[in-house]
């Protein structure tokens, strides 16, 4: 399941951190110069129109996710950083995956949702209550970077107190392999799926004799058709879930408080008057301010299907935030508009088959955070950093290490 990882940071050749962490003047050109390129140093095709991105996630029949290249690194090569057949969901087309998806499912659903929105909610408001008023505050440190691994530390059921090592295992595991340095990274990788891995196997064993309201405790009782999850099983989905669920949506709940402060200084106090434009705010962030996000498939036949010759075993990037800026589908995209009627057609969560199974989780946590911090504090000012010096290389793009503001009771 390890597959030869593409080098996807070498199509775009960002000049700088800050132009990577938000690419619109790369995506603009694309879109309307190269809206499918062929990129020889990868050796992939790159598709930037939302109509073709989402054709290129979403039609398994020709672009499949089983290749032998990929553009994401998952997990670890030793044995306790894998993730089994059984649950490599990601990198399978339908059925395959429809039939793991449904394995992992049973621990996302609605009924489940109700249930942890309590618990999300405590969470934010305990690291909002701590934040100092009026001083300057680190929203990178104070919320973005703890909260959602302190959701999924307390959603597992393990003890909250131990979701910063959570945090570090998972940045750790899921780190993009930088040119120069991969055998390093490697060698740390396996060492914290080591780590993680003897941390959490005793937790599961408990569980399974003494289940509590979690998820690790649902995937436990998890039973499709005779289908069920050993505990080693349940420990690797708890990587997995990690993996997709922690960083992105730190990376987008710090781009959201970004975006407030630099990008629209009004917003914040037309939500405090009217909390009910806090769904749309998220969705239209989403759209707006999650960068980069993106996937690839194989060419599964040979096929024109995106208007140029492809080959059979050719590897297409599907580039999603390029997509949610297409003006054949949003009006301005260019713009953040949180009244434009169809946000929540962007593409950040995917398209299709591999549709985030987390995304309703990550868009309750972004919802319960943004509420929390505005019914806490009356007005937010920015406070002069050097974004360029506080952004660093995660899997979901450029993240901020830090985010200096203001916040006036
Ligand atoms: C802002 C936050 C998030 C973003 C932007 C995001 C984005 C995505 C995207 C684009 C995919 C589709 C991959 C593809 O088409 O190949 C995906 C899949 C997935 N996501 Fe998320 N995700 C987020 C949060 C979460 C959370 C909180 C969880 C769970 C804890 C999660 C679990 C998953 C899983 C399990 C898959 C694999 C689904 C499959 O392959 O069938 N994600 N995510």
């Amino acid at each position: 399941m390890y597959n030869k990882v593409i080098a996807v940071q070498d199509i775009p050749a960002f000049r700088s951190r800050s132009e990577e962490f938000f690419p619109l003047e790369w995506y603009k050109r694309m879109l309307h110069d190269h809206p499918v390129y062929y990129h020889e140093a990868t050796d992939t095709w790159n598709v930037f129109r939302y109509e073709d991105v989402k054709q290129v996630l979403s039609n398994h029949q020709l672009f499949s996710s089983e290749g032998e290249r990929s553009a994401i690194a998952v997990g670890a090569k030793n044995k306790e950083g894998g993730i089994p057949d059984k649950i490599n969901l990601t990198l399978k087309d339908p059925p395959e995956s429809t039939r793991r998806r449904s394995l992992i499912s049973a621990a996302f659903t609605p009924r489940a949702l109700d249930n942890w929105e309590p618990r999300i909610r405590q969470i934010a408001n305990k690291l909002v209550e701590d934040m100092k008023p009026d001083g300057p505050i680190d929203l990178v440190q104070t919320l973005s970077a703890p909260l959602p691994s302190m959701v999924m530390a307390d959603l597992f059921g393990v003890p909250t107190d131990d979701s910063v090592l959570f945090k570090n295992w998972v940045d750790i595991l899921f780190q993009p392999l930088e040119k120069g340095s991969e055998q390093e990274t490697e060698l740390r990788k396996m060492s914290a799926a080591k780590q993680y891995y003897e941390y959490l196997y005793p937790i599961v064993v408990r569980k399974r004799t003494d289940p509590a309201d979690d998820i690790i405790s649902d995937l436990l009782k998890v039973d499709i058709e005779g289908e069920r999850f050993s505990d080693d099983e349940v420990v690797r989905t708890t990587m997995l879930l990690l993996g997709a669920g922690v960083e992105t949506t730190s990376h987008m709940m710090a781009s959201l408080f970004y975006s407030l402060l630099h990008d629209d200084p009004q917003l914040f106090g037309q939500m405090r008057e009217d909390p009910g434009l806090v769904p749309q705010t998220v969705e239209e962030m989403l759209r707006y301010r999650f960068h980069i996000s993106k996937r690839d498939r194989t060419v599964k036949q040979d096929t024109d299907a995106l208007g140029v010759e492809m080959k059979k075993g050719d590897v297409v990037i599907a580039w999603m935030s390029a997509g949610n800026m297409d003006e054949q589908m949003f009006a301005n995209p260019f713009t953040l508009d949180i009244h434009r009627g169809n946000s929540k057609k962007h593409l950040t969560f995917g398209n299709g088959p591999h549709f985030c199974l987390g995304g309703p989780l990550a868009r309750l946590e972004l919802n319960i955070a943004l509420t929390a911090f505005l019914q806490r504090f009356s007005r937010i000012e920015p406070v002069a950093f050097d974004l360029e010096k506080s952004l660093v290389m995660s899997a979901p793009g450029q993240s901020l290490t830090r985010l200096p503001m203001r916040a006036v009771q």
